[in-house]
């Protein structure tokens, strides 16, 4: 959900052309997050010009439009020079306001564009503040949230009671103001060459590229002199904005998930800058300055010298094609980057174990992960990818001699998760259907109650949660935002966290007490498909480890083990069906809905393969428990309605073939997914999909894939855009 991207440079001279380069790549990396519209602010003129103007470009559709509208753009000397400059990109993913060019990123505080921003998130108080400024005169453009921040700034700004005060001590003064969530990068024309990021809620790492070493793998984190205390008011600035929400909105202790109070900390005067917003490390070998050099230009020729360059995004793909080097972010940290350093800023201290220092950590994603090769889509690689990235997900956890399995991420509190009241498993979307393909296994191996949970609901229900639950989080991104506000209140509920998440570093990684990474690689394609299937076999993998001591279950134990070897040749077979599969689609791409019925093991397969039509193709489809069917489903099916009928030979199979009999009664040709050779199930089809015998529990992974390729197939059929379905995002980073 919406894009950020900023490069910075403080090395030999780059020319204007690398620096628009460098930042439409990386917003090209990001595309996928949002693709409604996308924006870049850079510098106009050389740094040496004190009162630096900021140009802005925007555009509404992708990136390449962008792209086309900057490189035709008669605004820009591609050649000028520049040693030290600092742009800011967006692509967006729209909440507030139409996609066009006034709501696209980056937001600006005014014509002259004094102050630009770049947000991926949601301020949810935007009302308040906009009924403030435009009360002192502010007028506004767009229809956006984040323009309210853009505004605020430069009212800070102007009301300033301290000539040179610090763009970071203005952000974070900013930051108290707003509630809601979100990622921000800054730039102002009256910081040149400095770049503020900052994010509560919402995803964001700094890349560090150095042609020395750096001289450091930690960076401290500051805590801002002014943090958590209060300040007899006097009149002006901050103040001014403070009261004004105070009366207009009494103090609410929200239950939202980062938003702080508003009215604790922000009857701050402003004073002197505070002398941690002072304080820059830099990361180069350079002697550490403690304090803020009194001429910018000595610091910033220091920096030229060594050569430092930063990259913001708002997540690794963007990054990793120039450095591997990188900080991930925390919330209500404020990273200010200036003169070729880095500093960490907080406004208040929390808890007491919190860490002091934000680490320097080496990405292990190579470029080639994130390129689409010779696919026609990423969808279509990350299919085809999925023998590969299943066994990505074993590797070093399955200890196939010993019929053992370790995960290594669990190892610690396995104890107590086995002697948990319940487990409860909480996710959205395709996340959701892995814990629903899953939980007649973990049932069975846990001997547990075991709860599935769509974060949303969840949270609206407020559902009990207790100190002896275990609650999962699964979620391939690991940011999506109800998942997360799920898992901090089941925190606060003193349940046990565990994270099941496909991204190193993100914010349910971090949160969770312990976990699993899927190590699926990045997923790009919108529509989610080998990050569905590592997650399943993560869990089936949990399930087995939960029951290794268990006598009872073993010869159940070694027959899963077995099926899970031999799992990668067997998704192999089912891609080969692919030609096959594509003649179907030409059959039913004109169609306008379709069924996906199934039950037992395969029942979260017809939720997940309805999902990924849908999604990808537009086209209606329901996925339907075959068990239902006479209690409302079967009035749709007739002979124009094409339904799927999923089948194993498990223990619902005659169950299964019941309702087929019954959708042929109905005068419908279901098209079959079943096992290899039953000939029993076959005769009522019109078309068949053989796929390989596995055990029960794996086959939904295999019965999967043929619907990947099928919605992938209608979808390309159709002329549609497969890896940017309209209207959705990778990453759901608000509620
Ligand atoms: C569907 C899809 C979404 C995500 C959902 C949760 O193809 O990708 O339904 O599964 O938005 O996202 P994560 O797993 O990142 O929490």
């Amino acid at each position: 959900m919406c894009g950020i991207f900023a490069y910075i440079n403080y090395s030999t001279p780059k020319n204007r052309k690398y620096i628009l380069e460098t930042m439409v790549n990386g917003l090209k990396r990001l595309e996928y997050r949002g693709y409604d519209s996308a924006g870049i602010a850079v510098d106009g003129g050389d740094v040496k010009n004190d009162s630096q103007p900021t140009v802005l470009v925007k555009q509404r559709g992708k990136v390449k439009a962008l792209e086309e509208k900057i490189f035709k753009s008669d605004n820009f000397d591609f050649e000028t020079q520049f040693s030290t400059h600092c742009g800011i990109a967006h692509t967006r993913w729209a909440t507030h306001g139409v996609p066009n060019s006034v709501n696209s990123h980056p937001q600006r505080s005014d014509d002259d564009n004094c102050f630009v921003v770049c947000h991926n998130g949601i301020v949810t108080n935007y009302k308040t503040i906009k009924t403030f400024l435009i009360s002192h005169n502010y007028e506004f453009e767009s229809e956006t949230d984040t323009e309210v921040i853009a505004k605020l700034i430069k009212y800070l700004w102007d009301n300033r009671e301290i000539e040179d005060i610090c763009f970071s001590t203005l952000v974070e003064r900013v930051m108290q103001q707003m509630e809601g969530a979100g990622a921000f990068v800054f730039k102002s024309k009256f910081f040149p060459g400095q770049c503020i990021a900052t994010r509560r809620g919402s995803p964001l790492l700094i890349g560090v590229r150095s042609k020395s070493k750096l001289s450091t793998d930690n960076i401290p984190v500051l805590y801002s002199s002014f943090a958590g205390e209060r300040r007899p008011s006097k009149s002006g600035g901050m103040n001014l904005l403070s009261e004004y929400i105070k009366a207009t909105k009494p103090a609410v202790v929200t239950n939202h998930l980062h938003v702080h109070s508003v009215h604790k900390e922000s009857d701050i005067e402003p004073t002197q800058p505070d002398e941690a917003s002072k304080k820059h490390i830099p990361l180069t070998n350079g002697q550490v300055k403690m304090e803020r050099a009194s001429s910018t230009t000595e610091l910033v020729a220091q920096r030229e010298s060594e050569g430092i360059e930063f990259f913001v995004a708002s997540d690794a793909s963007a990054i990793i094609e120039h450095t591997n080097q990188v900080i991930f972010l925390e919330d209500d940290d404020v990273a200010a980057i200036v003169d070729g350093g880095l500093s960490i800023h907080r406004i208040k201290r929390g808890k007491l174990n919190e860490a002091s220092t934000r680490v320097i950590t080496s990405l292990e994603l190579e470029l080639q992960q994130i390129m689409k090769g010779n696919h026609s889509s990423f969808m279509q690689k990350e299919i085809f990818e999925q023998p590969e990235s299943v066994v990505n997900t074993m590797r070093g956890r399955m200890l196939w001699d010993e019929n053992r399995v370790v995960l290594g991420g669990l190892m610690d509190h396995i104890d107590e998760i086995r002697r948990c009241r319940r487990i409860i498993i909480i996710a959205c979307g395709t996340s959701y259907h892995s814990a629903i393909a899953t939980r007649q296994l973990l049932e069975e191996m846990t001997e547990l109650p075991v709860m599935v949970e769509l974060a949303s609901d969840f949270l609206d229900r407020q559902t009990p949660i207790f100190r002896d639950d275990v609650c999962f989080f699964i979620s391939q991104s690991g940011e999506t935002a109800d998942t997360l506000m799920a898992l901090h209140y089941c925190k606060k509920r003193g349940a046990l966290s565990v994270g099941i998440t496909n991204t190193v570093g993100s914010s349910i990684s971090r949160l969770t007490d312990c976990g699993v990474h899927i190590n699926a690689g990045p997923e790009i394609g919108v529509a989610s498909t080998k990050a569905y299937t590592s997650q399943f076999v993560a869990l089936v993998m949990f399930s087995l480890m939960m029951s290794e001591d268990r006598l009872s279950k073993r010869s159940r134990y070694l027959e899963i083990v077995e099926a899970l070897k031999e799992l990668p040749e067997k998704i192999k077979e089912v891609l080969s069906l692919d030609g096959e599969i594509k003649k179907l689609a030409e059959c039913l791409y004109k169609n306008k809905s379709m069924l996906v019925m199934g039950r037992g093991f395969n029942f979260a397969t017809c939720l997940e393969g309805a999902l990924k039509i849908k999604e990808i193709t537009y086209m209606h489809s329901e996925g339907i428990l075959a068990g239902e069917l006479k209690h409302g489903p079967l009035a749709l099916v007739d002979v124009e309605m094409p339904v799927v009928i999923i089948v194993t030979k498990d223990h619902v199979y005659s169950k299964v073939q019941n309702a087929l009999q019954q959708v042929v009664a109905r005068h419908s040709r279901p098209i079959l997914i079943c096992e290899k050779d039953d000939k029993d199930s076959m005769k009522y089809a019109s078309n068949i999909l053989e796929v390989p015998h596995t055990v029960d529990c794996l086959q939904g992974i295999l019965t999967v894939i043929p619907l990947q390729l099928l919605s992938l197939h209608i979808a390309e059929l159709k002329g549609l855009d497969v890896d940017f379905p309209r209207n959705l995002a990778k990453s759901v980073t608000v509620e």
